[in-house]
């Protein structure tokens, strides 16, 4: 038996061992920590525990007893609102799929240092991988969190229309940066079977 908590949430598992990630999109069914490869190389699956980054895709729950586990969505209201504001008026989020790891990577340094250099965010997001960006506007938009932080400035009211001459962020760029984007693996259907292809 095992006892941690997952976002303040106290849990006491008893099952047979597996895998963090596993427990977390299918127990929880906390769906914002994607899976993009089930085996340590991509960082979507980036969870905070005891404040420190890890890949949920790795971690027996046999290895969390007494610890605190952070994902996406345990980020609180000010966090939430900061991080999607930044990233997606940076233009961070293409895809999306990427985007709740690299928050959480984000926090993992911000929660310790609200004046980082851009090796500092650099270091922080290795291990992350973006398939579409080129990283350059994910390193912006966590300077940007970090200046929003620090001065602890409002975060704008972005309910405005788009407007023909003017840049406008992806209508769900901030949806998919608190990891409430759908992507297939994310759909849950009552009695769904669902088939696994191995090309190994
Ligand atoms: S899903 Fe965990 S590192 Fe890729
Ligand atoms: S992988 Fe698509 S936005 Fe990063």
């Amino acid at each position: 038996m095992y006892a941690f908590s997952v976002n303040g949430n106290p849990i006491t598992y008893s099952g047979e061992d597996k895998k963090l990630l596993r427990f977390i999109r299918e127990d929880l069914n906390l769906t914002g920590t994607k899976d993009g490869c089930s085996e340590g190389a991509c960082g979507t699956c980036t969870v905070l525990v005891d404040g420190k980054k890890m890949k949920a895709c790795t971690i027996p729950l046999s290895r969390l007893e007494g610890k605190a586990v952070t994902t996406i969505e345990g980020l609180s209201k000010r966090e939430a609102d900061v991080y999607a504001y930044c990233f997606a008026e940076a233009g961070a989020v293409q895809c999306g799929y990427c985007t709740p790891g690299m928050i959480i990577s984000a926090k993992s340094l911000l929660d310790v240092n609200l004046n980082p250099t851009l090796e500092d965010v650099k270091k922080a997001i290795h291990g992350n991988i973006c398939r579409c960006t080129g990283y350059k506007k994910i390193e912006e938009a966590i300077l940007e969190s970090a200046t929003f932080f620090r001065e602890n400035r409002e975060v704008p009211d972005v309910e405005e229309e788009p407007k023909i001459d003017k840049r406008y962020r992806r209508v769900d760029a901030q949806p998919k940066a608190l990891g409430k984007g759908m992507y297939a693996d994310d759909i849950r259907i009552e009695g769904m079977l669902s088939i696994g292809i191995s090309t190994g």
